[in-house]
This record gives structure tokens, C-alpha cells and sequence, in this order.
């Protein structure tokens, strides 16, 4: 970050400008991870999409290639859009991606590396015959996108899910194939909403039941649940199922939007992201593109648009009832210099600064006891919706057990402050402990959308301490609680709390005390992005 430019990050992945948006393909591949996204090589607005591609060895430095996918034929012409990609047999990683044809129609094509003996994989050859999955069959045109990474099933058949619109509602098409080149739509979805749109970029995959580890798109483990997400309503859904292999049978546990179920991966800014397994530590992770937070004039202005989270790797929770999300552990290797308490008293209504960090770059993690959670407010019966909750009872409301949290990016005054926090209900003899990220006080400039977001979170304070984490960038703060079971994501743009103006403070806004069982607190040095383009294709 720099006068000039004080919302570029330092640890969040970013092409040094233009737009971004999804993440596309990633895939490890040869001791190397490699990253593609969608990216406007000429401005900082969506259009021309290309797919950038970017390397790195440890998921947290990046060396920036030439782009994998251009627009330039008749079946792509007007844009290479999102996909994914598959490794098949001996190790051959393949991009199957959609393209906007001449006619604007969306059509599924296929590209191979060129040499497979680059582990760069640089140049990228698109198949000869493409388009390789049409439109056809009264499917719209204009919702079918977005193609999975593909698994294998028992019959050895590759199956690959496509993102679409029937009758206005979300579905993701099953196609099937021998040699991955033709396909044979499968007569029923894998699965289908009544209640939602539109579902971009879906990905289905599966975990492993009481498993420490992630497991590969086509395995045929046992004690597996499978995954199923989907982008719509400006977030990522998922929902949690048994699939079949040999009947391609997904039953659900719970449905999209059903009563009371609303799983996302992340409550904040998080939208059109994927998943990949890691065969190299086995695990597997989740990327995504975070937003802005403020108009496209803005963004024009500042000559960038978009981020990509930092990665998270991804499993099923001991309840089998949700997934657990957490930072993969690389970034830690970004850790500096450190600040702790242990056993710290927060008083009703104080504040605690957290000082000797650069408050702008930070890693933050802060666990609490409450030893007053019989004194916890009655819940509404009317408090349904998180996030209305968060908007409405803001950090600086006044509560019994809670708000207590951290105050990030905030200025010395404290008139600015994105406060992430925790508040506990009683609910009928249990405990509700609601998270929010309140955004609402996060800038003195008028145009960055300052939205609260909330979520509630699976967690007995009666047996558990409450966690939060934290990573704090220049204007994004990813935010984890309960060690991974909500997670929220904000992007916020100070006025004054850039750089080494920005502070960081603990507060508990609550009438009762609260204990701070341990708080640590990392600088976070700056990951080394940089770029090895060659080729440059005149425009
Ligand atoms: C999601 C999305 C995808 C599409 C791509 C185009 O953000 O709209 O559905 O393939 O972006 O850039």
C-alpha cells in the first residue's frame, strides 16, 4: 500500500491492476500451484475476459504468467468465462471452460497444455472440437456456464456439472463422457431449487466423514458426505448430501433456502469460488473472489478491481452438519513480529489497544471466557436474521453478555472501525451466540457500501471458548469464529486507519466483564507477487 494507493493489500492475492473476478482451474500440479482467474486485460471493468494465470510454490508468493485463454475464436470470442480444471489419467491436467461465442450464446469448451513437460503449463491449446457442449434441448442460451472439475464414476465414465436456469430457477446439468471431448447430457439435473436463481459456479466434491484430511473430486471412499455449491443471491451456498456413483444420485440433507437452513461459506463479500485438491498435503481448498465494496467510478480511479481470498482449506465438522474453513497454514510463514496477553479482564464498556503491531498488516487471533453467561438477554423470538440483528444492534449498542470483540482498522480516535464481535443470547434454557461484522462506522469517505454482516454461529459457550481470527489487509479483514465454523468477509476503505495510522483494539461493550483467555496479534510481512509475462499480443 502506498499514499496513492492505500487499498492494495499485501498478503491477498491481486494482478498488479485491471479487473478480476473468479477464480478459475486451480490445480496443483508438479510441486506447483497454479491459479487462473477471470481478468480484463484492459480495464478496471469486467470485459474482454481472459483467463490470467498465476504460479506459486506455497500458495502465499505468486509469479504472474502470460494468460492461459484469450477471446480470439468463433467459440469464445466474446469472453473465456469461468470453468475448471480436471487431472486424467497419467497426470494430464485439462481446462474445460465457457465461452461466449460469436452469437453470445454460452458453450462449454476444452484446452490442453501445449508441453506437457512445462510444469508452468504457459501455453495452453484449445481443442480443435469445440464448442464441446451446446446449448441444445431448450437450455437457455444465456444460463449455461460455469462447468465443475470433473470426477470419474465406477463405470469409468467422467461426469462434469454445468451451471443453469430452467423456468428461472437454479439446477446444475450432469453430462457424461468417455473421452472428455464428447459429452451426453444426462436426462435429470444432479440437483435443483425451486427456491433459488440462476446458480453460477457450481462445484460438487467430497469429505470425509471425522477426517483430518480432504479428498479427491473422484473418490469412491466410504465415509464420505458430498458437497454441493452454488452461486447465487450474491453468495455461496452449499448443501450437504449422499451421493451415488453408479445411479448419479445425489440425496440431500438439507435443501437450499429450506426453513432455517442457510449454510454459505462465507457471510460477507465471497462470491464465485472453488474448491481443489492438494494431493501434495492432502487437503482440500477453497479460493474465491471477494468484491469491492464501493462504485465502479472508484475502481476506475484507482486502476484495480478485486481479490481473491486467502486460501482456506476446507472440511466437514464433527456434527456432519457443516464445513469448517480455515486460512491454509503457509500464511503463517508471513508472521512477524508478535504482541500477546493471556488472562486479560475486559471490564463492562472498556477498550483495550493492542499496540507494538503495524495495526494495517495484521494476523490476529483472540480467544474469550465468559464467566457471566448466565446473565446472557432473552432472544426475540422475532430474531431470525442474523445480519438484521447485526445492523441493527451495531458494536456500539449496549448488551449484557456481548458485544465483545475487536475493533480492526480503526483510526486513534477511534471515529473509524470495522468491529467484528460476539454477542450471547438465551434461547429457551440454550445459548445463542451470534457473529457480526459491523462495517457501519468503517469509513469517513461516503462511498464504500458499509453493510453489517452476521451469522450464527454452532457453538455451547457453557463448554467452549469463544474464538475469533482475524487477517487484517489494507481494506479486507477476513474474519473466522469458532475456529472455522462461520466466516465473515468485509472490505472496507478508511479515510484515516490506512497504513501506520490504522490501531487495533479489543472492547467488550457489554455491561458484564469478560475475560480474554489469550489474544495474539502478528505483523504480517508482505508476500513477493511478481511478474514472468513474455508473450505480448499486440490488442
Ligand atoms: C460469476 C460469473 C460466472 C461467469 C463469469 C464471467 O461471477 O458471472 O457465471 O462465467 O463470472 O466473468
Amino acid at each position: 500500500a502506498s499514499t496513492e494507493q492505500p487499498y492494495r493489500t499485501a498478503y491477498h492475492f491481486q494482478p498488479p491492476k485491471n479487473w478480476m473476478n473468479d477464480p478459475n482451474g486451480p490445480l496443483y500440479y508438479k510441486g506447483i500451484y497454479h491459479l487462473f482467474y477471470q481478468y480484463n486485460p484492459y480495464a478496471a471493468v469486467w470485459g474482454n475476459i481472459s483467463w490470467a494465470h498465476s504460479i506459486s510454490y506455497d500458495l502465499v508468493n505468486w509469479i504472474h504468467l502470460d494468460h492461459a485463454l484469450s477471446p480470439e475464436d468463433p467459440f469464445d470470442i466474446n469472453g473465456c468465462w469461468s470453468g475448471s480444471t480436471t487431472i486424467l489419467s497419467r497426470e494430464k491436467p485439462v481446462i474445460l471452460y465457457t465461452g461466449s461465442d460469436t452469437e453470445n450464446r454460452q458453450v462449454q469448451n476444452l484446452a490442453v497444455p501445449k508441453n506437457l513437460s512445462d510444469p508452468f503449463l504457459v501455453e495452453w491449446v484449445k481443442s480443435s472440437h469445440n464448442p464441446i457442449m451446446t446449448p441444445v434441448d431448450g437450455i437457455d442460451p444465456q444460463n449455461f456456464r460455469d462447468p465443475t472439475t470433473a470426477w470419474q464414476g465406477p463405470d469409468g465414465l467422467w461426469r462434469v456439472l454445468v451451471g443453469n436456469r430452467m423456468n428461472g430457477h437454479g439446477r446444475a446439468l450432469l453430462y457424461r463422457s468417455q473421452d472428455f471431448v464428447s459429452w451426453t447430457r444426462s436426462k435429470d439435473p444432479l440437483h435443483s431449487s425451486t427456491k433459488t436463481d440462476m446458480w453460477e459456479c457450481p462445484d460438487f466434491y467430497p469429505v470425509a466423514i471425522d477426517g483430518k484430511y480432504g479428498v479427491d473430486t473422484s473418490s469412491q471412499e466410504k465415509f464420505t458426505k458430498h458437497v454441493l455449491k452454488a452461486s447465487f443471491n450474491h453468495h455461496d451456498y452449499y448443501i450437504l448430501g449422499n451421493y451415488t456413483p453408479t445411479t448419479d444420485n445425489f440425496s440431500v440433507d438439507t435443501d437450499f433456502m429450506d426453513n432455517g437452513s442457510d449454510l454459505r461459506y462465507d457471510y460477507g463479500q465471497f462470491y464465485a469460488s472453488k474448491t481443489f485438491f492438494d494431493s501434495a498435503k492432502k487437503r482440500r481448498i477453497l479460493w474465491s473472489w471477494i468484491q469491492e465494496s464501493e462504485n465502479t467510478t472508484y475502481d476506475i480511479k484507482k486502476g484495480w478491481s478485486g481479490l481473491q481470498s486467502i486460501p482456506r482449506s476446507i472440511l466437514l465438522s464433527k456434527t456432519g452438519k457443516q464445513l469448517i474453513q480455515w486460512p491454509v497454514e503457509e500464511i503463517e510463514e508471513l508472521r512477524a513480529k508478535n504482541v500477546s496477553y493471556q488472562s486479560k479482564q475486559l471490564k463492562g464498556g472498556s477498550i483495550l489497544e493492542v499496540s507494538g503491531i503495524t495495526a494495517s498488516q495484521a494476523d490476529v487471533e483472540i480467544s474469550f471466557d465468559l464467566s457471566n453467561i448466565k446473565e446472557a438477554e432473552l432472544m426475540d423470538p422475532s430474531w431470525v436474521d442474523p445480519q438484521l440483528i447485526c445492523s441493527q444492534k451495531t458494536a456500539s449498542f449496549r448488551g449484557s453478555v456481548g458485544p465483545f470483540g475487536i475493533l480492526v482498522l480503526a483510526s486513534e480516535d477511534l471515529t473509524e472501525q470495522t468491529a467484528i464481535f460476539f454477542r450471547i443470547f438465551r434461547s429457551n434454557g440454550k445459548y445463542v451466540v451470534l457473529m457480526c461484522s459491523d462495517q457501519s462506522r468503517s469509513s469517513l469517505r461516503e462511498g464504500p457500501n458499509k453493510a453489517s454482516y452476521g451469522a450464527f454461529i454452532d457453538i455451547d459457550p457453557l463448554y467452549e471458548k469463544i474464538s475469533l481470527r482475524s487477517l487484517i489487509d489494507h481494506s479486507i479483514v477476513e474474519s473466522f469464529g469458532g475456529e472455522g465454523r462461520v466466516c465473515i468477509t468485509a472490505r472496507v476503505y478508511p479515510k484515516l486507519a490506512i497504513d501506520e495510522q490504522a490501531y487495533l483494539f479489543a472492547f467488550n461493550n457489554g455491561t458484564f466483564d469478560v475475560t480474554i483467555s489469550n489474544l495474539n496479534a502478528w505483523n504480517m510481512k508482505k508476500a513477493q507477487i511478481v511478474s514472468a509475462t513474455k508473450r505480448r499480443k499486440p490488442h
